[in-house]
């Protein structure tokens, strides 16, 4: 009998969606914690019970009442067995899938970044993942190509001032090959990265994407920076699907500091761009970059919610010895699973990678961010030879691997978190209509 949960009656302004979110969090809140919870509606004179479980007599006088958002709040029964800061945690959980407002959004947002995370935050995170894109891992096998940059970010060890690194460009036809043999691993994404290289020229990399879509069954996902409009869309007429271009900071002050050479609304113009030319668009930010708030971060996270973007990137800062911020702290993966997991909260249905930065930080940081929130790995598929020249950050993973034994480790790692990976492209899960 306890163990139903009973609809009473959809009530005005909760669509399907929402709906079902605060049902996954109310259903992930009992698995975890010795109480009960039920979802009302404050009408004026009377509670209207939205849903929740039948409760027995001892846990009914052991109740509060907790408004939320408009007119709606939640009964916790059973109330004395959760410390006060664990109660305004779960509230703060309601009021995020609940809110609309912009302020309220960005309030929460900040009170989860700033306060020690609870086990909450990240099962409803990977609830929510699961609810919305399944148990698969998508794979996206990565092609450094060039290492060559034009540009000068303070936190990249690719920047133009950095003599240190042997730089290298691959040449179109062994690009080619290397996408060939990711065939024979079963891949059915690409993603082709460099530096801002204009050694490439956009006939050049036309073609590289026509002979990839010739000679594979993959979908290609381009990485290689700002480019103009008619650029964006020759790219995407030679059949390249998707594209990566991280925003890094939302923050135009902290924007012009870590990228001086680089302008923020131009940035902001190219992820336009991209959508007009009707690519599927990934981006992000780096967390832990010095001097970003909690605000920050949570401008953001809201920032990739206007976009609308089908992927989002999210890696940790990594001070690279070879550049300016070499002295400066790294991001956590405390930080980091908070982010990802509000990530995913807050737009619901984006491929999310866990990336090979957070795997860089702690040797179980992909787990740990696949499971609050992640359905992504980026297995690398540069050749060894290559791999330590594409240095962006130090002591990054798989250096001295080959790309089958990435394959291999990806695919054990999907295994082990009782995951499966993905057979078909992984195109985007938003619908465009
Ligand atoms: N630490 C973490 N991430 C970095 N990137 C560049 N440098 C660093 C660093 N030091 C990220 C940027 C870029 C992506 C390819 O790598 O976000 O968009
Ligand atoms: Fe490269 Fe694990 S993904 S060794």
């Amino acid at each position: 009998m306890a163990n139903e949960i009973y609809t009473f009656k959809q009530t005005e302004n909760l669509n399907q969606g929402k709906y079902s979110e605060l049902r996954h969090l109310t259903e992930c809140i009992e698995q975890l914690y010795p109480v009960r919870v039920r979802f009302i509606n404050i009408k004026e004179n009377r509670w209207e019970f939205v849903f929740g479980q039948d409760i027995s007599q001892e846990l009914i006088v052991d109740a509060k009442l907790i408004a939320l958002e408009k007119k709606y709040g939640i009964i916790i029964y059973g109330v004395s067995k959760l410390s006060a800061e664990q109660q305004s945690y779960i509230a703060g959980l309601y009021q995020i899938v609940l809110t609309t407002n912009r302020q309220s959004l960005k309030r929460n947002i900040i009170y989860f970044l700033q306060t020690k995370a609870e086990e909450i935050l990240f099962n409803f995170a990977d609830t929510i993942r699961k609810f919305y894109c399944g148990d698969e891992i998508h794979l996206r096998g990565l092609i450094e190509f060039s290492n060559y940059c034009a540009r000068d970010c303070l936190y990249c060890g690719l920047r133009k001032d950095n003599k240190a690194v042997f730089r290298y460009r691959l040449p179109s036809q062994e690009i080619i090959d290397i996408a060939k043999s990711a065939m024979v691993l079963n891949y059915k994404t690409i993603v082709l990265q460099s530096g801002e290289d204009p050694a490439y020229s956009i006939e050049q990399l036309c073609y590289i994407v026509r002979e990839i879509k010739q000679q594979t069954d993959c979908a290609i996902t381009l990485s290689v920076g700002e480019r103009c409009l008619a650029d964006y869309q020759k790219l995407r007429q030679a059949g390249a699907e998707r594209y990566l271009l991280r925003f890094e900071t939302s923050n135009q002050e902290l924007f012009k500091k870590i990228k001086p050479d680089s302008d923020y609304q131009a940035r902001i113009q190219c992820l336009k761009d991209l959508r007009k030319a009707d690519f599927q668009i990934g981006s992000g930010c780096i967390v832990g970059l010095p001097g970003q708030t909690v605000e920050i971060i949570a401008e953001d996270l809201l920032l990739m919610l206007d976009l609308d973007l089908d992927m989002i990137g999210i890696g940790p800062f990594i001070p690279n010895p070879e550049t300016p911020l070499q002295a400066d702290n790294k991001g956590t993966i405390e930080m980091m699973s908070k982010v990802i997991a509000l990530a995913r909260i807050l737009t619901k249905n984006t491929h999310l990678p866990a990336t090979t930065a957070v795997g860089s930080i702690d040797p179980q940081g992909r787990q740990k961010i696949l499971r609050c929130g992640a359905n992504v790995l980026m297995p690398n598929l540069t050749p060894q030879e290559y791999r330590e020249h594409y240095r962006i950050y130090p002591d990054k993973i798989c250096i001295k691997e080959q790309p089958d034994d990435c394959h291999g480790c990806v695919g054990a790692m999907a295994i082990s978190l009782g995951r499966t990976i993905a057979q078909g492209y992984g195109h985007s899960l938003k619908s465009r209509v």
